[in-house]
């Protein structure tokens, strides 16, 4: 049985919900903490790309919805970080699933997994249905308006415990105040804060696929990390870039010129 179930979701398309899902995952799995990550995207899934296993999947989170597998035999340890599997979403969901079907496909995997903590990508049409089985429920947004607007629309059981996490974070559009501030944000979304996630510039699809090839993305890591500490009743900075005076400018400084040299 699984420990702790986690959802991320999101309003819009694009703003980062499966890169979210993949990032606390890796942040759980590095803490030793075990993790089975599931991909319910409709049609257009993404963690079998971002872990390297698109070629290596033959079976689906379809195939488990439709009993034609076992989901021990679906899921697949994710070839660059321990303590993480993997189950792919399918490319051939026609249409969105109905609720019985998500709510069966749901609980069989929290009960036939002995993994600590499932995360599961999973869209917003879907995402209903399961909040209230749900132990935290992530809704991740950018700064746009009509993504916060969307992440306010999302439908939850009135007993969902959904908190935000604010994508693609600049603390120079910030600065320049070409953003929304964060409470701006906030109040749009009308959810609590679960994280501040960074804008990373270099940031391709495939980017887990590599060991270590990941390992120097603070703007990501840092955030999910915490936000993994939180989750699991521990204490950790809320967003670690509120950082005024030399230390901000510095820290300014150094992403600048990491920029410049990956141009
Ligand atoms: N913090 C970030 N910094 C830079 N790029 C990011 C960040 N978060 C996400 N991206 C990029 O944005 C794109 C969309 O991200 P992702 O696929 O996670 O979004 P999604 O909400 O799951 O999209 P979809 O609606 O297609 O499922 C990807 O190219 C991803 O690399
Ligand atoms: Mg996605």
């Amino acid at each position: 049985m699984v420990g702790k179930t986690i959802l991320v979701t999101s309003g819009k398309g694009g703003v980062g919900c499966s890169t979210v899902a993949a990032r606390l995952a890796v942040a759980f799995a590095r803490r030793e903490v075990s993790v089975l990550l599931v991909d319910l995207s409709a049609g257009n899934p993404a963690q079998d790309l971002l872990f390297g296993l698109a070629e290596r999947a033959v079976y689906d989170a379809r195939d488990v919805m439709c009993a034609r597998v076992d989901p021990r035999r679906a899921c697949l340890p994710a070839p660059t970080v321990p303590n993480l599997w993997v189950l792919p979403g399918s490319t051939v969901f026609d249409g969105v699933p109905g609720d019985a079907e998500v709510i069966r496909l749901f609980e069989t995997l929290r009960g036939g997994s002995d993994c600590d903590v499932m995360i599961v990508d999973v869209p917003k049409e879907i995402v209903g249905v399961l909040t209230e089985f749900a132990d935290v429920t992530l809704a991740v947004s950018d700064f746009s308006a009509a993504s916060l607007r969307a992440t306010s629309a999302l439908n939850r059981s009135p007993r969902a415990k959904m908190q935000v996490v604010l994508n693609r974070f600049s603390p120079e559009r910030e600065a320049a105040g070409t953003l929304p501030t964060v409470r701006e944000a906030l109040d749009l979304a009308g959810l609590p804060l679960a994280a501040i996630l960074f804008d990373e510039p270099l940031l391709p699809d495939d980017d887990l696929c590599e060991p270590g090839r990941s390992r120097g993305r603070p703007a990501l890591d840092v955030p999910c990390k915490n936000l993994s500490i939180r989750i699991t009743g521990g204490h950790a900075p809320l967003f670690t870039g509120l950082i005024r005076g030399r230390k901000r400018k510095k820290i300014l400084a150094k992403m600048a010129k990491r920029r410049l040299e990956n141009a």
